[in-house]
């Protein structure tokens, strides 16, 4: 990405999507679904997580996904990362060969217990010990996905000041990190994200080892002018879900992702490079479409193609 308008898109459907899909959804056809949008040129996919079978049975084959899409993977120079909610779940991810990986706690104390069953010092206690073990590991890669960093499902809007808590003593684990701000309920206002994301982006911008992200959910319908006022504030890579599956089980209410192809229409149409292939996403996001138990969202998709990729 050399270009400063440009943006980099990380699919999440793989896993903020499934995860959200009660039915299971076959090994086979969860590789099938990535190989479908590494065809389309994404070249960073969430593949899953290393959570507790019991909190989310839906990716507990998530070892074995990886390891299927590894060679295609490393050929294409495509990242694959994975969810970690904690000490052990890095460990395990690390045990199966995958070092690029993407922590999640929440700046809300409630959500934090509810999501990870845990206070937000204990999970930056775990991140610590994480942090510490990866320093170690070759080509470790360290998102830090912060969860409500705008409105929490129990505590309402996020005081700004817990968002920087974090921040402040995730950078004093002196390790390189992308931050992923997270509007996990999807109830983000454009006029907050982007005063939010501009503050933060500005304040750190000396720090060369700090990126920055945008996660966006779609719940009030807000997910793309979200995205929108997220760019204006200077973030420039963004997680998003083909055919806006996705959601957290544990933020009562929340729903799908911003679907990635509305973002990459209109990314496009506006002359914003994403270097990803619109065609070739809508047929992955239409055939996800059909999984059992799939709740879909977005706009494009069910437009005409001619209209769509003209
Ligand atoms: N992966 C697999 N197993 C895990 C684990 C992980 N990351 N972390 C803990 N466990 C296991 C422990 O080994 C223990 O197993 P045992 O009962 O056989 O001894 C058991 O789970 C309980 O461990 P504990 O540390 O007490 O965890 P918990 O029950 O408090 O659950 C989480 C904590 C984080 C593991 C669980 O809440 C979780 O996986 N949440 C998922 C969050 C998520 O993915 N949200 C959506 C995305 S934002
Ligand atoms: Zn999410």
């Amino acid at each position: 990405m050399t270009n400063s308008s440009a943006v980099e898109i990380v699919e999440v459907a793989p896993r903020d999507g499934f995860q959200a899909i009660k039915p299971f959804i076959p090994t086979e056809t969860k590789i099938s679904a990535c190989k479908a949008l590494i065809e389309a040129g994404f070249k960073r996919l969430e593949v899953g997580a290393f959570v507790s079978p019991k909190a989310i049975p839906q990716l507990a084959d998530t070892a074995e996904v990886h390891a299927a899409l590894a060679e295609q993977a490393v050929a294409r120079s495509v990242r694959l990362s994975t969810l970690v909610p904690n000490t052990t779940g890095g460990r395990r991810a690390l045990d199966a060969g995958i070092s690029d990986l993407v922590f999640v706690l929440s700046a809300s104390e409630a959500h934090n217990q509810s999501n990870v069953r845990r206070s937000v010092a204990a999970s930056l206690e775990d991140l610590r010990e994480l942090a510490d073990v990866g320093r170690d590991v070759q080509g470790f890669r360290l998102r830090v996905n912060i969860a409500t960093v705008f409105d929490c499902p129990f505590e309402g809007r996020t005081p700004e000041a817990a968002v920087r808590h974090i921040v402040e003593r995730v950078l004093e684990m002196g390790i390189p990190v992308e931050f992923g701000l997270c509007d996990t309920t999807g109830r983000a206002f454009p006029d907050h994200v982007g005063s939010l994301c501009g503050e933060l982006v500005q304040h750190y911008a000396s720090e060369r080892s700090v990126g920055w992200a945008f996660h966006g959910h779609d719940t009030f319908g807000l997910g793309l002018a979200n995205a929108l006022s997220a760019y204006a504030g200077g973030i420039r890579i963004f997680d998003a879900a083909a055919a806006g599956l996705g959601g957290c089980p544990f933020a009562p209410g929340a729903s799908g992702n911003t679907a990635t192809e509305d973002l990459v229409f209109t990314f496009g149409n506006m002359n914003i490079p994403t270097d990803l292939d619109l065609d070739k996403l809508l047929d992955a996001a239409t055939a996800m479409e059909t999984l059992p138990g799939a709740q879909t969202g977005g706009h494009v998709r069910g437009l005409p193609r001619a209209r769509i990729c003209a």
